[in-house]
């Protein structure tokens, strides 16, 4: 499967120098659609982005400005060494939305040298200054990266220097643009330095300005904007031409995190790179060799390819690790929602008004009465991780075929964890008096549920760091395989924030780390995700977006919108399944009402890609939708092809895939190796895929003595209209007939209402009816067409099956 071809070519420029004279170097995709254009004009570098020769990018500076000195990365510069290339492979994912992945591009390295440079001072100092500038160009877009070598003695061609007179450097900016030559529709959320838990507005990008402050009342916390045309990336637009243009970036690492800053005139809509900057105010501190991430343009004619784009993925380094056998898809449920929801709390009890934690450093012995005591402590009766409650969500996970299950609130210090920025907040260790951690873990064990670790850090970097050996140690011991992590609040170390490059460097050494320990990541809060997964695929999630806990404030579309944005760079755990749409069912002070219907949700399984889903209701808010509920178990998470069908940013995702069979039951297999893990398990999904119906019949062995059948899945989720798509299933073996199982919003369905909090009653007035669907079987073959309706802020979901 592997093809690589690798032609490299070396060039040394002629007739560049930093004299007014200007170079030029082009490079063009495999395919010669794209072309990406640098040129040094005056000495300054700039590049451009062509498609069939029309611009998409025009002339847009690039490079850095620079502490310490008088000069900066931005001009002076003259071309030294120019290397070009070609790369071709197949890669396989370890988990993704397909088994194989081609990384297919052209690649042009043009050093830049400037042969002495001005001092802090002023002074000139005769060393020269190395940065070479890589350009990849796939046939899907454009990707590049600064590069800071430190031996240069190759590249310069110009004296004998051997060593780059960049070693430890500080960025105070970087001048990168993106110029655009018109006003696209862009779908984006407000620039930031610590969240992205917006809704986004879909507007020109000359209307950011009047539209900017608009997301924040719907957003997370804490925020902090820079500008008033700040934006995230991905940003995705789409030209007047029909182009859909996405800038984003990959493999952030040791980097801080890009935003764009948008100024403008009629006729040049320029996006400059804005880096976050640190406590200190620098956007970077670099020691050689190192290099930037990677800023990307995608361009692509349809919708449905940018979906299908792999780009953010093949710009990331290969699997930095030898043995993943221990990576494995998870589908869970967890001890979450009800939280979420009010129905019960994360803490145990209102005794304290703060909390002390036992062993905090900083306390003087005199104090150490204050110390917080949890057994003397009366409990109020809300606590959702209680060991009854746990069993219960265990029963119905194991029941149910699922591979485990979440609980947050299961150790100490959460009644004093939010808004308070503190230092000492949790200890990752010790669980609350009614949570008997060894017990419900063999409980779950011996069920076939592996229990998914929760590290709430409340942001205090500080204090995860310190515990972060001795809990992923207490993982290790009682066999959590998985941990789902948190930052909420403002970063301590204060002035930090969740983007600048301390904290960038902290969740990679979690996940570093982790991987030490056969430990999978879900990380909350942190930074938006740009490819990394491939490199350490232990990173099986990242929320870093307004997900499902965002309830009623979640506007219609939003998951429309996510996968050309936030999953661009990595799946999400947006933990979809929500089938009580009434918040007042879960707390009767709670009165949103959820904007989606029940077969929305069910199709979010397959538009929404995800190798860690979850199933986040209760368990007594499937019991009376088990017909409905049964596409959630039969659903798989791990792919071997995708088929983007129908897509549009902000209307309608429709989107077909077929499972990868050899990772379907991984995580029960993995349970089954544990001392106390039960053996011969089989996942509901796997039990679909091989046509296992009766849930007792069947221990793990047999499954190898089945046939796989072909299997499909097909999900479509939409906006506030109602809309019909005719499925064409060419995708099926010619000749072979299929069960399909169709799961549609009834006629009379709806998730749509005006105002969320006006109460079941009002609603019905307007037609909100997200409970209603209908089941239907069919037999079907690869030459039928299905016709799919989805109501208001509805969906759909099929399962296919060779009969
Ligand atoms: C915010 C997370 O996104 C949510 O999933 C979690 O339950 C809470 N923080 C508490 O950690
Ligand atoms: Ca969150």
């Amino acid at each position: 499967m592997r093809r690589i071809i690798v032609a490299l070519l070396v060039l040394l420029a002629v007739g560049v120098n930093a004299n007014g004279q200007t170079a030029r170097e082009s490079l063009k995709s495999p395919d010669g659609r794209l072309e990406v254009r640098f040129e040094l004009k005056d000495s300054v570098p700039y590049y451009s982005l062509y498609l069939d020769g029309k611009a998409v990018v025009l002339d847009s500076r690039m490079g850095f400005t620079l502490e310490w000195r008088k000069s900066d990365l931005a001009s002076g510069f003259k071309i030294g060494r120019v290397e070009r290339s070609s790369f071709d492979e197949v890669w396989q994912p370890v988990w993704g939305e397909e088994a194989n992945i081609r990384n297919h591009y052209n690649e042009l390295a043009v050093t830049l040298v400037q042969d002495s440079y001005l001092d802090h001072e002023g002074r000139r100092v005769d060393k020269p200054t190395v940065m070479i500038v890589r350009f990849r160009m796939y046939n899907d877009g454009l990707g590049f990266r600064y590069e800071f070598p430190s031996d240069i003695n190759a590249l310069t061609h110009s004296n004998n220097q051997t060593f780059n007179s960049l070693v430890t450097f500080w960025l105070t900016d970087e001048l990168t643009e993106f110029r655009l030559p018109g006003d696209p529709m862009a779908w984006w959320i407000p620039g930031d330095y610590d969240t992205q838990e917006f809704n986004y507005t879909q507007s020109r990008l000359s209307q950011v300005r009047e539209l900017h402050d608009s997301p924040h009342i719907s957003g997370g916390w804490p925020w902090k904007s820079f500008s008033d045309t700040g934006l995230q990336t991905a940003l995705q637009m789409k030209t007047d031409d029909g182009l859909y243009v996405n800038i984003h970036e990959a493999a952030v690492l040791d980097f801080p995190t890009m935003n764009l800053d948008l100024t403008y005139n009629d006729e040049v809509y320029r996006l400059k790179v804005h880096l976050t900057p640190d406590a200190t105010g620098y956007v970077g501190r670099l020691t050689s060799p190192c290099y930037s991430p990677w800023r990307t343009v995608q361009v692509c004619e349809k919708a449905t390819d940018v979906l299908r784009s792999r780009l953010i993925l093949n710009l990331n380094e290969p699997c930095a690790l030898e043995d993943v056998s221990w990576i494995h898809p998870v589908k869970y449920m967890g001890v979450w929602w009800e939280m979420i929801s009010d129905h019960s709390t994360w803490g145990y009890t209102n005794d304290f008004p703060s909390v002390r934690l036992p062993g905090d450093p900083s306390l003087p012995p005199s104090l150490q009465g204050a110390i917080t005591d949890y057994t003397k402590a009366k409990p109020h009766g809300r606590h959702g991780a209680n060991n009854a409650n746990v069993r219960r969500y265990i029963d119905f996970a194991a029941k149910h075929g699922f591979d485990a299950l979440l609980i947050e609130g299961w150790n100490i210090g959460w009644e004093d964890w939010y808004g308070k920025d503190k230092d000492y907040v949790f200890d990752f260790l010790t669980p609350y008096p009614d949570f008997d951690l060894p017990a419900l873990n063999r409980y779950a064990h011996e069920r076939g549920i592996r229990l998914i670790m929760h590290h709430e850090s409340s942001s205090s970097v500080t204090n995860y760091e310190r515990f972060m050996e001795r809990a992923y140690n207490l993982m290790n011991e009682y066999g959590y395989d998985a941990v789902k992590s948190g930052y909420v609040g403002h970063i301590v170390p204060h002035g930090e924030h969740h983007y600048s490059q301390p904290i960038i460097n902290h969740y990679h050494r979690a996940i570093v780390e982790a991987a030490k320990h056969h430990i999978m990541v879900n990380a909350h809060e942190a930074v938006r995700p740009t490819g990394l997964c491939r490199t350490w695929p232990n990173m099986i999630g990242n929320e870093s977006a307004m997900g499902t806990e965002f309830r009623g404030r979640i506007n219609p579309g939003h998951t429309t919108i996510l996968p050309f944005t936030r999953l661009q760079g990595g799946p999400m755990d947006y933990t979809p399944g929500i089938f009580e749409t009434d918040m007042e069912k879960n707390a009767p002070w709670n009165h949103d009402l959820m904007r989606h219907t029940i077969c929305n949700q069910l199709g979010l399984y397959v538009t929404f890609y995800s190798p860690l889903q979850m199933a986040a209701d209760f368990p007594e808010h499937y019991e009376p939708y088990m017909d409905a509920f049964q596409f959630i178990k039969d659903v798989a998470v791990d792919w071997d092809t995708s088929i983007y069908l129908y897509a549009e940013p902000g209307d309608y995702i429709v989107t077909a895939r077929k499972p990868k069979v050899s990772t379907l039951n991984q995580a029960a297999d993995g349970l089954g190796e544990l001392p106390d893990g039960k053996k011969g398990v089989i996942s509901n999904a796997a039990r679909f895929v091989y046509g296992i119906e009766d849930t007792n019949a069947f221990t793990h062995s047999h499954i190898n003595a089945l046939k796989p059948r072909d299997t499909w899945f097909v999900g479509g989720v939409t906006d506030e209209n109602a809309r019909e798509f005719s499925v064409r299933l060419d995708f099926l073996k010619p000749g072979v007939k299929y069960e399909a199982t169709i799961y549609a919003d009834a006629k009379d369905a709806s998730g749509y209402v005006s105002d969320v909090t006006i109460g079941w009653e009002a609603a019905r007035k307007e037609g909100y009816n997200p409970k209603a669907y209908t089941i239907t079987k069919k037999t079907v073959t690869s030459k039928t067409v299905l016709k799919l309706k989805m109501a208001p802020c509805g969906g759909f979901a099929v399962s296919i099956r060779e009969r």
